[in-house]
């Protein structure tokens, strides 16, 4: 029987992740203590929280990673709760010492970051800005992206609910904020902070804040993409997008009709007089098929996303029906449907782009 050392339970381990920050729990200070006893180890976890949600799953893990230790008889795992220092060091370890101090760069805005930055933009409200934003991000996890969402509509945040994930939490330990993941995608908006049916009376320069504190403030962890649901209009909001994300690029949505396309190019030329990249357009609402014949009704007009493609001289990436069949308690479009299976398409475009550094095809 080989013998246990204290080496061997570390690097046993080691591959478990915690769930929420997906790092290591070994690097991230997570074991304390290991007693080994003949063929019986004890290990304690420390645990972020008191009542972390996820306590039973690390558990479970660690139990199990024991057990398949050569030489393990049995095992006791012990779960308790960081001392401030310990937190302080785990959230150094996810965060980089960096953030400690006064004007650091939060993690994902370092020049070095690969991550791509992709606003989603339109000129007039409800033509379905966060409809695309949220059923991209899921269509693109489900490509195997690391996909991030910022619900930049500060007022009118809808992300959480498109994702039927309203009611979720954020975990806070310390002062950092662990995104809420759901469809593979991490989320975050003000709707996770703010009590129900409270208005959201913030000013201006509060928004430039709030949307720099969801950098500074949440473990993002790596992402190669991150959506931002922008507020329609082309006011603040895109302006600040635009002076914290220099690099980001824009989509733009669009419905067919006349009106809608005017302002959407609108939209698109102050995204290209700051310098940014329109990366293509988006028409939502573009038809719906009759549930008889197949037959395709164009209800909404027809052209919009075509002219608005081409006065930004950028591509159309897509159009989405109008559209029934959403997966229950979300907005998001069952896979199987005629728009699920355009975002699995605009979601393979994107990603295209994406690899090709997000040069904006033409
Ligand atoms: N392709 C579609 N098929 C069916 N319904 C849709 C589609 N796209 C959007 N909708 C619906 O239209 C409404 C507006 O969509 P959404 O909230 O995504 O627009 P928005 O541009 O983000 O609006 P706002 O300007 O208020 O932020 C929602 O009720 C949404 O469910
Ligand atoms: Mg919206």
């Amino acid at each position: 029987m080989s013998e246990l050392s204290q080496e061997a339970v570390l690097e046993a381990l080691r591959p478990i992740e915690d769930p929420e920050a997906h790092r290591s729990i070994v690097d991230l200070g997570m074991v304390r203590k290991i007693e080994i006893r003949g063929d019986h180890v004890k290990v304690e976890i420390a645990l972020t929280i008191t009542g972390c949600p996820l306590r039973n799953v690390i558990q479970e893990r660690v139990e199990e990673a024991l057990r398949r230790l050569p030489g393990v008889g049995g095992c006791e795992v012990v779960l308790g709760t960081m001392t401030d220092q310990e937190r302080a060091r785990f959230r150094e370890t996810l965060q980089g010492s960096a953030t400690g101090g006064q004007g650091a760069v939060p993690p994902l805005l370092r020049p070095e970051v690969k991550t791509q930055f992709i606003a989603i933009a339109s000129g007039k409200g409800g033509v379905g800005k966060s409809t695309v934003t949220a059923n991209l991000a899921a269509a693109l996890a489900v490509q195997g992206y690391r996909v991030g969402v910022i619900d930049a509509d500060i007022y009118g945040f809808s992300i959480p609910g498109l994702f039927g994930a309203a009611d979720r939490k954020p975990t806070l330990i310390d002062e950092l904020i662990m995104p809420v993941e759901v469809e593979g995608v991490k989320i975050m908006s003000m709707n996770f902070f703010v009590p129900e049916n409270t208005p959201v009376i913030w000013r201006g320069p509060m928004l430039g804040k709030m949307l720099r504190n969801f950098f500074a403030e949440v473990h993002w962890g790596d992402l190669d993409v991150m959506l931002l649901d922008l507020p329609p209009g082309t006011g603040d909001v895109a302006l600040d997008v635009h002076q914290l994300l220099p690099k980001a690029k824009e989509i733009v949505v669009t419905t067919p009709q006349a009106n809608a396309a005017e302002v959407a190019v609108r939209a698109g030329m102050m995204a290209l007089k700051t310098g940014h990249e329109v990366l293509g357009v988006v028409e939502n609402m573009s038809y719906a098929l009759c549930s008889h014949c197949g037959k395709q009704n164009d209800w909404f007009g027809r052209g919009g996303g075509q002219r608005v493609a081409e006065d930004l001289k950028v591509r159309l990436l897509a159009q989405v029906p109008l559209q029934s069949g959403v997966k229950p308690g979300t907005g998001l479009f069952e896979p199987s449907t005629e728009a699920g299976k355009v975002f699995a398409e605009l979601a393979k475009t994107v990603g295209g782009l994406i690899a090709a550094g997000l040069v904006a095809g033409r």
